[in-house]
């Protein structure tokens, strides 16, 4: 047919196969060869039923989402599926591995379904902000009702094969090849004289379908979706179903499908899918630059860090060796990651022959020698420069050439610690999130000296242990902490001006934060960002009310979740947060010794004075080259420290707010509190002068990097 779509005749069974690697995208040409299959098949009248096979790793895993930003498709998938549902003899699709939007609708046009036992399916758009746009509003629901099919778009997490049967999208599981399964039923069916069962010709079950079902189902939307919409779009997709006859259905699916491409919400969120995929690409670094995997891994200090990135290897299937400086050190280490291990397995996510698995993978040991031939050191220990650089040069002694020497240390200069190695080259942070083993985001920062080839094997890295990783340059704080600054300070001083933690909080997770900054403190303990406002104290402002609600929190003995008071007050294994008079008592005493007067907040200045200083770093940050793209900063804020992914991120942010707003808003708060804090960044200042946005800035001349 096409260099993608094949078709074959098996005594009376016509046999589509669309291969499109790397994971079967319903992509034009795939669209294109279906379309002449379809048209052959017609012609040919010795067909008695035809199957939808897929090669490779998957059935079709999905629409190709490199076409969002063209001219729709819809009415192009509307037809082609059409065709296929409209043949006069069964069509029975084949499924496999992961089918998920666009493909799994593709298979809901075909008359009948198998799949093998390990196959997945879902409809995930609403986590991009649109709606299955194929007509899976319209054909789920009538094959398996308007509820469930309304569960699977909402939860946006694929079912098994097991419990699509179950469901009724699935008519049986075939064991063994699925070509030949496939095909075995297609003839089934003839032999039985089956005909189409045409999705389009069937009902939604009324009892599936009830004011009661849609009630629960918006509640649930605005639950899981608060600020936004895609889900209760859906919702009305589905309820048209009930109503409407399937060709008008389709078309009102369309209309909606259309509206919420439109939506800011599907324009962050896809942006942020993009910004994602973005960040593996790094300027500078040869083309043909191949990392050498990483076999086997050690880390050097198992404590908290040190053991959760042990589990990522392990998770990973890497063998790993954990180095400390004595047994009890390694024991206790080693006892969290079992007990941490263990916890999974008894919450049903891990199997105990998996958890086994990855045990045997980690070991314990306390000579450096031991590890010696390790591909990828990162060291973990505390967070003290000297003793990080007496650890570098021991590993400088004992690692194999061109292993790679990582450090996770969230606030030193790495280009001091790479002196105490003579292969300053091999030499990079590798900054995970606590905790590591759960945490989606790797910041990797580069020296002045890293080598692309260092560059490239923590980068790539990312891949196999689950993470998105972030190529940022040595600074303080490095992208993430350093914009986090502005945002802990404002939070902190709005305490001290007597605001109430639980107000604070709410605002921001009202717009959108996973968890309100004090709460965060609260749980990483807040004595944590005091000892480094200690060990830093010549790096901030001289500002004598900086940080201070945090500090005198800490002097009172309150560190957070772990004793059970903080900026909140905790029962005993629970980590609800009640409000506390006694810790609001302790900042505002602390705001009367240093003289902070007292202030109102409307919802708008809280959010304000928490986002306007991040977004002013973040600024800084491009212009001094410290992240390669404005979008990078926006996965930073999205995968480890809980933005709103429907903001965009915080870049993305900026420009949808307007950097004229934020300018005026910079010079409206330095104009009630001084120049100290809100300088507006010099960037900010130039691109409103000129009119631009950042991605106007990065389209044009842009990072130092382009
Ligand atoms: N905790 C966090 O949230 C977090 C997040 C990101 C980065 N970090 C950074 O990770 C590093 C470790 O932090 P942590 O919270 O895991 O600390 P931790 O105190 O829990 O663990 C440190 C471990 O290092 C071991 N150690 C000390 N000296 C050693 C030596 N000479 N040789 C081998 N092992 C030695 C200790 O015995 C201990 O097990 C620090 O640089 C910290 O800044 C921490």
């Amino acid at each position: 047919m096409t260099q993608v779509v094949s078709l074959r005749f098996e005594d009376g069974i016509a046999v589509i196969v669309v291969d499109n690697p790397p994971v079967n995208t319903v992509s034009a040409a795939v669209r294109e060869g279906l379309r002449r299959a379809v048209a052959a098949i017609r012609e040919r009248r010795d067909a008695r039923a035809a199957v939808l096979l897929c090669a490779g790793t998957t059935f079709f895993s999905g629409a190709d989402i490199n076409e969002f930003s063209g001219p729709p498709k819809e009415a192009e998938f509307r037809a082609l599926f059409a065709e296929i549902e409209n043949l006069p003899i069964p069509v029975v699709a084949g499924l496999f591995g992961t089918a998920m939007g666009g493909g799994l609708e593709i298979s809901l046009a075909c008359h009948y379904r198998v799949a093998v036992q390990g196959a997945r399916f879902g409809l995930p758009e609403v986590t991009l902000g649109i709606i299955p746009g194929a007509g899976g509003t319209q054909r789920m629901p009538r094959l398996i009702g308007a509820d469930a099919t309304l569960d699977l778009i909402l939860s946006a997490r694929p079912v098994d094969a097991a419990r699509a049967r179950e469901l009724g999208f699935i008519d049986q599981i075939v064991d063994g090849d699925l070509t030949s399964g496939t095909i075995a039923f297609a003839r089934q069916l003839v032999a039985q004289g089956k005909g189409p069962r045409r999705t389009s010709e069937q009902a939604v079950a009324p009892s599936t379908a009830t004011a009661e079902v849609f009630a629960r189902q918006r509640e649930q939307a605005a639950r899981l979706y608060p600020n936004r919409t895609a889900a209760l779009t859906a919702i009305k997709a589905v309820e048209a179903a009930t109503r409407l006859p399937f060709a008008e259905g389709l078309l009102y699916e369309e209309d909606l499908a259309n509206d919420t491409k439109a939506t800011l919400e599907a324009k962050a969120l896809i942006h942020v899918f993009f910004a994602e995929r973005e960040t593996r690409k790094i300027p500078g670094l040869p083309a043909d630059l191949k990392a050498t995997p990483v076999k086997s891994a050690a880390i050097v200090g198992a404590g908290t860090m040190g053991g959760g990135i042990a589990m990522c290897f392990a998770n990973a299937g890497i063998p790993v060796a954990i180095i400390d400086v004595s047994q009890e050190a390694l024991d206790r280490g080693l006892k969290v990651i079992a007990d941490n291990y263990a916890t999974t397995v008894k919450r049903g996510r891990l199997s105990p022959e998996d958890m086994q698995k990855r045990l045997a993978l980690i070991r314990g040991v306390l000579r450096y020698e031991d590890a010696a031939d390790a591909d990828l050191f990162i060291e973990a220990v505390f967070e003290n420069v000297e003793l990080k650089k007496k650890i570098f040069a021991t590993l400088d002694r004992v690692a194999k050439p061109g292993a790679v020497l990582a450090t996770n240390t969230s606030t030193l200069d790495i280009d001091e610690i790479a002196t105490a190695v003579k292969r300053p080259q091999d030499v990079i942070g590798m900054h995970f999130f606590s905790p590591a083993n759960v945490m989606p985001l790797l910041e990797v920062v580069r020296t002045a000296k890293t080598s692309p080839a260092t560059i490239r094997a923590a980068v790539d890295l990312a891949r196999p242990l689950k993470k998105t990783a972030v190529l940022a340059r040595v600074c303080y704080g490095f992208i993430g902490n350093r914009m986090m600054e502005g945002y802990a300070r404002e939070s902190g001083r709005m305490a001290l001006e007597g605001e109430t933690p639980r107000r604070i909080d709410s605002v921001l997770e009202k717009w959108g934060m996973a968890m309100g900054i004090l709460a965060v403190f609260d749980m990483a303990g807040i004595e944590v960002g005091v000892n480094v406002h200690k060990a830093n104290a010549d790096r901030y402002p001289p500002d004598p009310a900086y940080y201070q609600a945090d500090f005198a929190l800490v002097e009172a003995g309150r560190l957070g979740q772990k004793n059970g008071k903080g900026y909140y007050r905790y029962e005993k294994g629970d980590r609800t947060r009640y409000d506390d008079p006694e810790a609001i008592a302790i900042i505002a005493e602390r705001a009367r010794k240093l003289g902070v007067p007292a202030r109102q907040h409307s919802d708008e200045e809280i959010l304000e004075r928490c986002l306007y200083p991040l977004l002013n770093e973040g600024l800084r940050i491009l212009e001094d080259g410290i992240a390669i793209r404005a979008s990078d900063i926006d996965v930073v804020w999205t995968a480890g420290y809980g933005f709103p992914r429907y903001r965009g991120g915080p870049m993305f942010y900026a420009d949808t707010i307007g950097l004229k707003t934020l300018l005026d808003g910079m010079k409206k708060y330095r104009e009630l509190f001084g120049p100290m804090h809100w300088e507006p960044a010099p960037l900010l200042v130039k691109l409103v002068a000129e009119n631009k946005s950042i991605a106007d800035w990065e389209n044009g001349d842009g990072s130092i990097f382009r």
